[in-house]
Formats: structure tokens, sequence, C-alpha cells
């Protein structure tokens, strides 16, 4: 059974990351158009490297859930089928739980991209004006290598891949609210057996054949234990 589970910004709630469409969310806090868009980074680049800095820093400060933890020992246990992982989240939380089968779509806070040389880097630290390209050298010419609005998510190629292979399709902590990721589950109907966790219905929750609805510290442990007990 090949196994593609897809996560959001609900899955790192529970580890003190704000969601984003959540009350009290990122999205009521800043203007997704003043800092989530490369008009944004070209109007007022600084502001926006504030943002991700910030929230680069954050990383520092929590730690993997047992969501998190739950979900990087399916991926090192699970051996009856492929597995993938693909998270909406630019957190490491995945990483940091153990995770190995993981992509990243929209890309990572802990990684800066080069716009001179088009490369991507792990960076840890804030990205400064006149910060310069660990492998090319040019001083000020990088940005997050995080996905804004209108860009492409990373990956398509291998997510489609994965998705056309898979027989179970688990969508967690996710509002539904962003595509591609959003029409996933409508991408599977009839092809594979769908389950959503969530804390609440998602947009796209009458799509799915099952959903689950509570916390994902509890929930996705007892999944993923049903999952290597059946
Ligand atoms: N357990 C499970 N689900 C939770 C929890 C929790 N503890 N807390 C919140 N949720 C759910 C909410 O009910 C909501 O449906 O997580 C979802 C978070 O939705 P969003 O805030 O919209 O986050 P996400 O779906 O990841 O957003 C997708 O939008 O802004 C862009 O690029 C950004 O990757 C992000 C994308």
């Amino acid at each position: 059974m090949n196994l593609v589970v897809l996560t959001g910004a609900g899955i790192s709630a529970e580890s003190g990351l704000a969601t984003f469409r959540d009350l009290g969310g990122i999205w009521s806090q800043v203007r997704l158009e003043e800092v989530a868009t490369p008009e944004a980074f070209a109007a007022d680049p600084a502001r926006v490297q504030g943002f991700y800095n910030a929230r680069r820093a954050q990383l520092f400060r929590v730690a993997p859930n047992p969501a998190h933890l739950a979900l990087a020992r399916l991926d090192a246990l699970w051996t009856r089928g492929d597995f993938l992982l693909v998270t909406q989240n630019v957190d490491d939380l995945h990483e940091r739980a153990g995770a190995r089968r993981l992509l990243h779509m929209h890309g990572e806070l802990r990684r800066a991209r080069c716009l001179a040389c088009g490369e991507d880097h792990p960076w840890l630290e804030d990205i400064a004006p006149h910060s310069a390209c660990p492998g090319c050298g040019a001083a000020g010419r990088l940005r997050p290598h995080v996905v804004w609005f209108g860009e492409m998510p990373l990956h398509m190629a291998r997510i489609q891949e994965a998705l056309a292979g898979c027989d179970l399709f688990v969508s967690i902590g996710t509002s539904g609210r962003v595509w591609p990721a959003a029409g996933f589950v409508a991408e599977l109907r009839g092809r594979a057996r769908t389950l959503e966790i969530n804390l609440e219905p998602s947009e796209g929750a009458s799509l799915f054949d099952e959903t689950r609805h509570g916390p994902a510290s509890r929930l996705v442990p007892a999944w993923v234990e049903e999952m290597l007990t059946a």
C-alpha cells in the first residue's frame, strides 16, 4: 500500500508555530500581499526579509510535537509500500522529528536562495542586506527559499508521480484553501482512499472518504499506530 501524506500549518500548531488562517493567525497579523509575493519583495525587500528572519529565528524556540514524531516513525517503519511526506510548511519540524522521505513544496525557512546563481543553501541566521551567497559569493542577492504566492511550488513532478501511484492519501492540518495542494484530494477520487485529519473540517472535507477531527498531536499518533499494527 503506497502512502502519500500532506501536511499543513496545523501539524505545527501544538509546537507553538502560528497557523495562517486560524483566529489570530499569521495572515490576520500581516497582509500576505506585503510579505509573501515577488512584488512585495521587489517593493520592500527589508520588510520581507524581516518577516522571514523573525519566523526563521522562531525555529530555535520550538520543537517537534507527537504528530511530527509519529509521521517520522511511520516513514522509518513503513515497509508495505512507498511512503512520501509532502509538506506545505516551511518549518524544519518534520526533519527534526526524523522524517526522511520528505518534500517541502513551499520551500524552507532554513535555506536561502541566491538571485545571482540561482542556487539555494542552508541558512540559519538572518538574511541581511549584505549577506553573501555561500556558493558564488555574490553579496546582497539572497532571498528566503520560500515559495511566494504567484510562484510555482517545488518538486511538483515528483509529487504528481507519488500521487499517481498512491493507494492512501492522508491530509493533516491544512485548511485546503491554497492550490495546488488543495486539489490533490479531488485528483485522487476513485483512485485512492483519502483521509483528512484536522482540528475542524477543511474546505475540502466533503471530498474525503474519511475525516477525523481533533488535535494532530492526539489523532496522528493514533492513526500511525493503526497503520503499523494493521
Ligand atoms: N491539529 C490539527 N489541525 C489543526 C490544529 C491542530 N492542533 N490547529 C489548527 N489546525 C488546522 C486548522 O483547522 C486549519 O484547517 O490547521 C489548518 C491550518 O490552515 P492554514 O492556517 O490555512 O494553513 P495551511 O493550510 O498550511 O496553509 C497553506 O497557505 O499561506 C499559505 O504558504 C502558506 O503553506 C501555507 C498555505
